[in-house]
């Protein structure tokens, strides 16, 4: 049996493995919520994916190291979501001791508290509905201790 949301919310959908998903959950027909910082990209792929498959794509711009994203993005989402895909995660190695404080505060934030807010903010809904999924992406490295696999990734200016 293929699973098949009727409207699926992807955070970190600008780019690598959200966008893979997106379009994969287009294909099906599932109407989609693209979320990320980069609403270029964003608008871009949900032109392409309107064209494609004849979804519709909400484009929501939010920086989920902010303050309560899953509260901001549950306001700014019109309607229901059945599929909640938390994607977006930010790593890279580095020292520790020589990390910047506030790139460590991001990497909780994005990679964790984010996860946790969103969560927080969709479920109920689900809850009430008695339906509903939420698909957390994590890593292998979640569960490997791997020397200077820590912290935020400095994107280069062409990425
Ligand atoms: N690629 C791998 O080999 C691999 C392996 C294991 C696990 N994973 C996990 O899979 C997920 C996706 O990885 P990926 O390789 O596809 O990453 P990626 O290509 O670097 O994309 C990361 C996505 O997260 C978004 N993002 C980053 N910081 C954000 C922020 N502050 N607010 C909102 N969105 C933010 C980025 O969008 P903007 O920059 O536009 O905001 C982008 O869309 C991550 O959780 C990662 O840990 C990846």
């Amino acid at each position: 049996m293929v699973f098949t949301p009727s409207r699926s919310l992807i955070t970190g959908a600008s780019a690598g493995i959200g966008t893979a998903l997106a379009r994969r959950l287009a294909e099906r027909g599932s109407d989609l919520v693209l979320v990320a910082r980069r609403e270029d990209r964003l608008r871009d792929l949900a032109s392409e994916l309107q064209s494609a498959y004849a979804v519709t794509c909400e484009v929501v711009a939010l920086d989920l190291s902010g303050d309560r994203p899953g509260a901001t993005l549950r306001a700014r989402v019109e309607g229901d979501v059945d599929l909640v895909v938390n994607n977006a995660g930010i790593a890279a190695q580095g020292s520790f001791i020589d990390a910047d404080a506030a790139d460590l505060d991001r990497v909780i934030a994005v990679d964790m508290a984010a996860l946790v807010d969103v969560c927080h903010a969709f479920l109920p809904n689900m809850a009430a509905r008695r339906s509903g999924t939420i698909l957390n992406v994590s890593s292998t490295t979640a569960f490997q201790p791997v020397p200077t696999l820590l912290c935020t990734r400095r994107r280069k200016p062409s990425c």
